[in-house]
């Protein structure tokens, strides 16, 4: 793979300050600088340092980040996307959210490059179970939540069976959808005569929206997480 190939799809730097740093010897390939941004390299053996920093090279990009109200689970958008939420170097990768939250909705969206698993994950035949607290305008009945666990008309559509909490004493209610038809949690509780009047999702294939993200904040996935996307599109 190209020096300049390997900075720009590792989020490192664009292709010109590639060419620059190699030119002011601020890249070394196993200890020794590198002449041109054309040479090549193997990702898999070669230690890139940049600016005395270790460059590891991962194929694929997997962020989770804690969305706002407001903002757009988008790459392009009027208004302000999930991807501008992101420092410049990452905003270069192609990511993309796998599903989509609504801009009011808050919480977990995972950000990738990796299009094949994103769209096992998002297949229904896969059941990746997706969770969300909501609160409700009017407090739910046993029976209304009898109704929503066993699946609802959403408009010509009758929801897959789900699975509905109370949460505690807060008042929340947490609901585990294993798919993800548009505004499904809106249209399931208007199906019950309510309304949502908050929603978060907290987690997303069995990985938790990690407490210390406040909204905007993201993070990298860990190795282990990855492993657990990875298990979700092979197995279920
Ligand atoms: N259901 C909704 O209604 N909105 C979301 O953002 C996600 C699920």
């Amino acid at each position: 793979m190209r020096i300049d190939k390997f900075l720009t799809e590792t989020g490192t730097c664009s292709r010109s300050e590639a060419g620059k740093a190699v030119r002011r010897g601020e890249v070394l390939i196993n200890g020794r600088a590198v002449r041109s941004a054309s040479e090549q390299m193997d990702p898999e053996r070669d230690l890139l340092t940049f600016r005395g920093e270790e460059i590891v090279y991962r194929k694929y990009t997997y962020i989770i980040l804690n969305k706002p109200e407001g903002v757009v689970s988008a790459t392009e958008d009027g208004d302000m996307t999930v991807i501008d939420l992101l420092p410049e170097q990452l905003q270069r990768l192609s990511l993309f959210p796998c599903g989509r939250l609504d801009k009011y909705t808050v919480g977990f969206v995972l950000l990738t490059n990796n299009g094949p698993l994103s769209h096992r994950l998002l297949s229904p035949k896969h059941h990746v179970e997706k969770c969300y607290r909501f609160t409700a305008r009017t407090p739910l009945s046993d029976e209304d939540m009898e109704r929503l666990s066993a699946g609802v008309d959403i408009g010509g559509y009758t929801t897959a069976p789900c699975k509905v909490e109370r949460e505690g004493e807060s008042g929340n209610y947490l609901i585990t959808l294993t798919e993800g038809k548009y505004h499904q949690i809106k249209r399931m509780l208007e199906a019950v005569d309510n309304r949502i009047t908050f929603l978060e999702r907290i987690s997303f294939a069995g990985i938790a929206l990690p407490p210390e993200l406040s909204r905007g904040e993201w993070r990298y996935l860990t190795e282990n997480e990855v492993k657990m996307l990875e298990d979700h599109g092979k197995h279920s």
